[in-house]
């Protein structure tokens, strides 16, 4: 088809990407995107220099991606589409723990530690010792149950943001005990910004957006029979709980870090600062 025209483009662009026998499911997505963003284009009347910008805005995104650092993904946390798509896919009835975004600083293969076990050694911070369970609706505790656990510094950053950092810090695996419990001592998390030096802080900067993510502890719980639950566990009462940068804060994903005076800790050490104790549950959602 020739001659084509502002009105009648979208179809001949839809028709094409529908009519070859190919992946149906592919075919569905190419022609909504593509309708979408047809009329995108239409509703804000894109001229040809801001077309170009957001092409060389994506080039820099793209540019920005390496082994450590995921532009990409930070782009659809800060758009809110990670925590959509995780909504829409991960549907939970109440008293599930809800599931959020993953974010760009998981690090597979994190070391398997023992029951109680300091995940925070040699990094400053408040002592927090977090006693959790891991049990299904009915309440019946799941055992054996995989927990990565992954934070941030009380600086805001996780370890592979530290160039002179060379092994793993303040992230671990533990297993759940015939209870369902874990434990594990580490530093009570600070809220800190996502990283604005790149395309996206450039772009958040530029439409005044904040960019900090209320303080909070990451966890993937995986048992078998059970959906893999990603959530995070935020601390009550932060600034920012509404206002998080990546949408991803559920009123249900907000845990109580109890302030203690100097003394004796929780694993028996005494200790002469203040120290904080969370005592969390994680309901998961058995597969259909
Ligand atoms: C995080 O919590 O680690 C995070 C999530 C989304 C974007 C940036 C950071
Ligand atoms: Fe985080």
């Amino acid at each position: 088809m020739r001659n084509l025209n502002e009105h009648n483009i979208t179809d001949e662009a839809v028709r094409r990407f529908t009519s070859t026998p190919s992946d149906p499911r592919l075919q569905t997505i190419m022609a909504s995107l593509v309708k979408h963003l047809h009329a995108f284009a239409r509703e804000v009347n894109l001229t040809e220099e801001e077309w170009f910008e957001g092409i060389q805005f994506v080039t820099r995104v793209g540019q920005k991606c390496d082994d450590k650092r995921q532009e990409f993904i930070l782009l659809s946390d800060i758009l809110g589409l990670s925590q959509l798509v995780v909504a829409q896919n991960h549907k939970r009835p109440p008293g599930v723990t809800e599931q959020t975004v993953f974010g760009p600083f998981h690090v597979p293969d994190a070391p398997h530690l023992a029951p109680g076990a300091n995940i925070a050694a040699g990094v400053q911070g408040e002592p927090c010792f977090v006693s959790a369970c891991v049990q299904s609706v009915a309440g019946q505790p799941i055992a054996g149950a995989t927990v990565d656990v992954w934070q941030a510094d009380a600086g805001g950053l996780y370890d592979v943001q530290h160039a002179e950092w060379h092994d793993m810090k303040l992230r671990a695996v533990f297993k759940t005990d015939q209870e369902g419990r874990f434990r594990l001592r580490t530093i009570k998390p600070c809220s800190y910004p996502v990283p604005t030096d790149g395309p996206v802080g450039e772009m958040m900067r530029a439409l005044d957006q904040n960019p900090y993510r209320p303080a909070h502890l990451h966890f993937m719980i995986q048992a078998e029979g059970y959906d893999r639950l990603i959530t995070h566990a935020f601390v009550e009462g932060d600034p920012y709980l509404d206002s998080d940068a990546v949408f991803g804060v559920r009123s249900s994903c907000i845990g109580n870090y109890v302030r203690h005076d100097p003394g004796v800790a929780p694993d028996g050490t005494r200790l002469e600062v203040p120290f904080y104790t969370l005592d969390y549950q994680f309901v998961l959602q058995p597969l259909a």
